[in-house]
C-alpha cells in the first residue's frame, strides 16, 4: 500500500438545549441517582425547532475542516441512523451547505458503529487513490425517534455531531489509520431497532403505530455483548498494528454507558484513566459518540500527539469495529 488515510482535523457540534436528569425525572418515573449510577450520564443535549441531524453535521463538518486548515474535501460521508428524511441521503445536502456541491456524498447506517464503518470506507477511498481527502461526519438526533414514555432510552440518548477530515499521507506517519476491524451479526438485529418506517412494515400494510414507530433496545442483552465485542475489536486492532494491549495509551470507545467503559477496562486489565469519556455531559450520541469524544479529548488535553490510540464502536445491526492510529498534532477548534 503506497499511501495511508491520515487524520488531519477534528470538530464537533452540540445543539443548545440541555436536558438534565432532574428535568427527565419531572415527567418520567426515574431519578437523577438511578441514571447517574446505572449510566454515568448527568445531562444530554437535544435538538429544537429548525435543527436536525443535517444541521448538526454541517456545523461539526465545518469545524473539522477548519481544524485541518482547509475548506475542501473530495468526499463527504455522513454516518447516521436518523437522517433528515428517509430519502434522499443527508450527506449531499450537508456537502452543499459546506460549499462542496459536486463532490461524492453518501450516508452510512451502522447505528452506534456508524462512525467506525465510515472511517473504514473513507480510508479505502483514499488508499485506493479514488480521492485525496474525505470529510467523515457522525451525526444523530435520536431524541426524534425515542418513545416519550420510555424512561430507559430517554435517560441514555442525546443528540450531537462530530467529524474528522482524513487526507492522504504516508503509512506510519502520525494520524495514519491502521488495523481496521469491522463485524456484524444480523441474527440479533431485533436487540436494537425501530420496527416501523421501513419497507418490511410498509409492504405488509401494518400501521406504523402498531408496528412500533419508536426506537427500542434490549439494554441488558446488549450490555454484555458491547463489552465483549469492543474488547475483542480493540485487541484485534492492536494485534494488527503490532501493539500489545498495554501499549495503548488512549481508548476512545463508543460512549454507550460509563459502566460499559469500566467493564471493558476491567476485562482488558487496563487503567480506567486511559479511557476517554464525555458521557456525563452528552449521553449516548450514537454515530456522533466517538468523534465527539475525540473533539472533547483534544480540547481538554486527554488526547495528545504521539499517544497510541484505538477507537472502537458497537451498536445496532448488531455491528462492531475498531481502528487505531498514533494521535497526530491536531488543532482544536
Ligand atoms: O449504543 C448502542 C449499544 N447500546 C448499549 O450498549 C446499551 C447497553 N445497555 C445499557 O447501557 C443498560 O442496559 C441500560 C442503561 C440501557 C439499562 O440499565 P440496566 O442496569 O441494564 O437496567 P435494566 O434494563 O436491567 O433495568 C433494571 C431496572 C428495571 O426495573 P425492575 O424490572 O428491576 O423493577 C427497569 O425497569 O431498572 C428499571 N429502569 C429504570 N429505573 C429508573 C430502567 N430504566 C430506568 C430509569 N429510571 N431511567
Amino acid at each position: 500500500m503506497s499511501r495511508a488515510a491520515v487524520l488531519a482535523g477534528v470538530g464537533a457540534w452540540l445543539p443548545e438545549t440541555v436536558v438534565t436528569n432532574d428535568e427527565l425525572a419531572r415527567h418520567l418515573d426515574t431519578t437523577d441517582a438511578w441514571i447517574r449510577t446505572r449510566t454515568g450520564i448527568r445531562r444530554r443535549r437535544v435538538i429544537g425547532p429548525g435543527e436536525s441531524t443535517g444541521s448538526l453535521a454541517v456545523e461539526a463538518g465545518r469545524r473539522a475542516l477548519k481544524s485541518a486548515g482547509t475548506d475542501e474535501a473530495g468526499v463527504v460521508v455522513v454516518a447516521t441512523s436518523t437522517p433528515d428524511r428517509p430519502c434522499p441521503a443527508t450527506a449531499p445536502e450537508v456537502a452543499s451547505r459546506l460549499g462542496l456541491t459536486g463532490v461524492s456524498a453518501f450516508d452510512i447506517a451502522a447505528v452506534c458503529t456508524g462512525f467506525v464503518y465510515a472511517l473504514g470506507t473513507a480510508a479505502a477511498l483514499i488508499t485506493s487513490d479514488t480521492t485525496d481527502s474525505v470529510l467523515v461526519i457522525g451525526a444523530d438526533a435520536f431524541s426524534t425517534i425515542l418513545d416519550p414514555e420510555d424512561r430507559t432510552t430517554r435517560a441514555v440518548f442525546g443528540d450531537g455531531a462530530g467529524a474528522v477530515l482524513l487526507r492522504s499521507g504516508e503509512p506510519g506517519e502520525p494520524g495514519a489509520l491502521g488495523g481496521l476491524h469491522l463485524g456484524s451479526d444480523g441474527t440479533r438485529s431485533e436487540l436494537i431497532e425501530v420496527p416501523a418506517g421501513g419497507s418490511r412494515q410498509r409492504a405488509s400494510g401494518v400501521p406504523a403505530a402498531e408496528a412500533g414507530p419508536y426506537f427500542a433496545m434490549r439494554g441488558k442483552a446488549v450490555f454484555s455483548e458491547a463489552v465483549r465485542k469492543m474488547a475483542d475489536a480493540v485487541e484485534a486492532t492492536a494485534h494488527s498494528l503490532g501493539w500489545a494491549p498495554g501499549d495503548i495509551d488512549r481508548f476512545v470507545l463508543h460512549q454507550a454507558n460509563a459502566r460499559i467503559l469500566a467493564a471493558v477496562a476491567d476485562r482488558m486489565g487496563m487503567p480506567a484513566e486511559r479511557f476517554v469519556s464525555n458521557i456525563e455531559d452528552v449521553g449516548n450520541t450514537v454515530a456522533a459518540s466517538i468523534p465527539l469524544a475525540l473533539a472533547d479529548g483534544v480540547a481538554d488535553g486527554a488526547l495528545r500527539a504521539g499517544q497510541h490510540t484505538v477507537l472502537a464502536g458497537f451498536g445496532g445491526g448488531l455491528t462492531w469495529g475498531a481502528v487505531g492510529l498514533v494521535w497526530p498534532d491536531v488543532t482544536p477548534v
